[in-house]
């Protein structure tokens, strides 16, 4: 018998105190929502509790994910200063990619990203925020589709947690990286849509009931997320995150310290 999930919504401190003891080393997530939506906002609040992260801006300045008031750099291996705060053990969130306008710099950029995906996996123990999926997976944009979905699968025995963003899941026509983002993903979250194709998808992923999960995601309001897990049993968790205090578009030299 298909019973109702049990659902609490939550202050964004209550959520981060359940989550940051419920999201494990080497547990991806995947975060769905139309453009605007606010999943890069979002993840922000996800990623609170991670000492290491590698955010990599695949569009060329992200204003959202500039808000987020971290280091950014366009090296790697990272500049000594970043990689001397991991090996001192204190905490290291970086901005990967420069803001880009030409091909040249897009290029660089996309170079960027892909060697990172591609050699993260060597490093261990950073989470990525692969934050729009779709630009990364794309051949006509990053490319890096094969890198990410090795590391999708690769990840956990590194201790390296993916977050993936991504407006639809139907991008696992156009890239393995996407399917695999949803197969390998333990978390799932959703902000409200009327599309019913991401709605079946979710409740399928998630083994609840599509009635249920329909119903539920197309009433969330706006930019609230629904957390879902794999396990059925558990609730499903409703949260809106803080808006992010507006920071200046950084200057292209000196920012690594903001
Ligand atoms: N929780 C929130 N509260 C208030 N405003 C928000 C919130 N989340 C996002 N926004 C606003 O909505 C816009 C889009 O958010 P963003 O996180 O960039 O969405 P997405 O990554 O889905 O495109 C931004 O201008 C942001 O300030
Ligand atoms: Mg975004």
């Amino acid at each position: 018998m298909e019973t109702l999930s049990e659902v609490e919504v939550m202050m964004p401190e209550a959520f981060l105190a359940w989550w940051s003891k419920a999201w494990e080393v080497g547990q991806h997530v995947a975060v769905m929502g139309m453009n605007g939506s606010g999943k890069t906002t979002f993840e922000h609040l996800l990623l609170a509790p991670r000492k290491y992260v590698l955010a990599l801006d695949a569009k060329g300045y992200d204003g959202s994910l500039t808000n987020y008031g971290w280091p950014r750099t366009d090296k790697w291996p990272l500049p000594r200063e970043m990689r001397e705060r991991v090996r001192d053990g204190e905490p290291c969130r970086v901005i990967l990619g420069n803001p880009a306008r030409t091909e040249k710099q897009f290029a660089a950029n996309n170079l960027l990203m892909r060697r990172v995906l591609k050699d993260v996996f060597l490093v261990g123990n950073w989470t990525v925020l692969a934050d729009e999926g779709i630009i990364l997976a794309h051949r006509k944009f990053v490319n890096a589709g094969d890198n990410l979905d090795r590391l999708f699968i690769t990840a956990r025995d590194r201790k390296i947690s993916l977050v993936y963003g991504v407006q639809r899941p139907s991008i696992g026509r156009t890239s393995p990286a996407g399917l695999s983002a949803f197969s390998q993903s333990t978390w799932v979250c959703v902000s409200r849509t009327r599309d019913e194709r991401v709605m079946e998808r979710v409740a399928e992923i998630c083994g609840r009931p599509k009635a249920e999960v329909m119903g539920l995601i197309s009433a969330l309001p706006r930019f609230a997320f629904a957390v879902l897990g794999l396990d059925p049993f558990e609730p499903i968790r409703i949260v809106l995150p803080p808006k992010l205090e507006p920071r200046k578009k950084p200057e292209r030299r000196n920012w690594l310290w903001p």
